[in-house]
């Protein structure tokens, strides 16, 4: 197995694998080494069926169902078909995931470990996913801010999200009666990383609605600063797809953004299959301040 860093904040391309093959104890502790210090790893050319797929993801632990249940796959419920191809007639509900910065599963009482995404098609031209380091985030903070943002802890909902993207009554319709089974969570605003140790900061622009505590004018200033300094282009790695890709990060030190940066007429088609993480954060019981 070979190891080539991709760039300074996170990201390395894995070659001489095969993840087709049913691989020893191992390569795997190798790759998950890799991972942890990468945090996401590159393996190209593969040529996987989706049974494949998802052998080689369970290697790294428990698979988890979307939290909409109409985004589970039919055949495969452990995967989220990303795609803007036509399915049964229809857009796909898929075509547009991933457009604000986020991570996966954030705004559940159990974020996701990580996601392992594999390319189907590509357009002719863009159709990239960004990551980001959330390890260089926190790090490059003055040490007075970390003391700041150490206790605090932030208010995450799906709703706060569908409202953003301001999608019409009858879509709204359909993922509300999910969203009920969904209801808003308090994060802390940094975690630990179970396995490094390491800190990293937890936001994401999709779901915070505020800072727990505050109203939303109050935390508006400081979630505006966070986000775009969470997203320095120094703290990403940028990745051009190929068709045979799998890339898998880990979403307890990162966050990812896939842009509308490709021609809606041509097909992006990715299979995610994501692990389910630790138990973190807690519904949120009172009310918080809304205005
Ligand atoms: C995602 O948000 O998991 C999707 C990323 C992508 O489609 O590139």
């Amino acid at each position: 197995m070979r190891v080539r860093k991709l760039a300074y904040a996170l990201g390395a391309e894995i070659t001489g694998v095969d993840l087709k093959q049913d691989l020893d104890a191992g390569m795997i502790a190798a790759i998950r080494a890799a991972w942890l210090e990468h945090l996401v790893l590159v393996f190209p050319g593969q040529n996987l069926t989706t049974e494949e797929h998802i052998r080689f993801s369970r290697r790294f632990g428990e698979l988890e169902l979307h939290a909409l249940k109409n985004l589970q796959g039919k055949e495969h419920p452990e995967i989220l078909e990303i795609t803007n191809r036509i399915i049964d007639g229809k857009r796909s509900e898929t075509a547009e995931v991933g457009r604000q910065w986020h991570t996966d599963g954030s705004a559940t009482t159990r974020p996701s470990l990580g996601s392992l995404l594999y390319c189907r098609a590509m357009p002719e031209a863009g159709g990239n996913t960004w990551f980001a380091s959330m390890y260089a985030a926190y790090n490059t903070l003055s040490d007075t801010m970390k003391g700041v943002l150490d206790p605090l802890e932030s208010v995450q909902d799906l709703g706060y999200f569908y409202g953003n993207r301001g999608i019409g009554a009858r879509e709204a319709d359909k993922v509300s009666a999910d969203i009920g089974d969904n209801p808003a969570v308090v994060q802390p605003l940094v975690t630990v990383h179970p396995e490094t140790g390491r800190k990293a900061l937890f936001v994401n622009e999709s779901l915070i609605r505020q800072i727990h505590g505050m109203n939303r004018e109050e935390s508006a200033g400081l979630l505006q600063y966070l986000h775009r300094h969470a997203t320095r282009p120094e703290f990403t790695y940028r990745h051009y797809w190929r068709v045979g890709d799998l890339v898998m990060w880990d979403n307890r030190c990162t966050q990812h953004l896939a842009p509308r940066d490709y021609d809606p007429d041509q097909v992006r088609h990715m299979c995610r299959t994501t692990l389910k993480g630790h138990s973190q954060g807690r519904y949120l019981q009172e009310a918080a301040p809304a205005t």
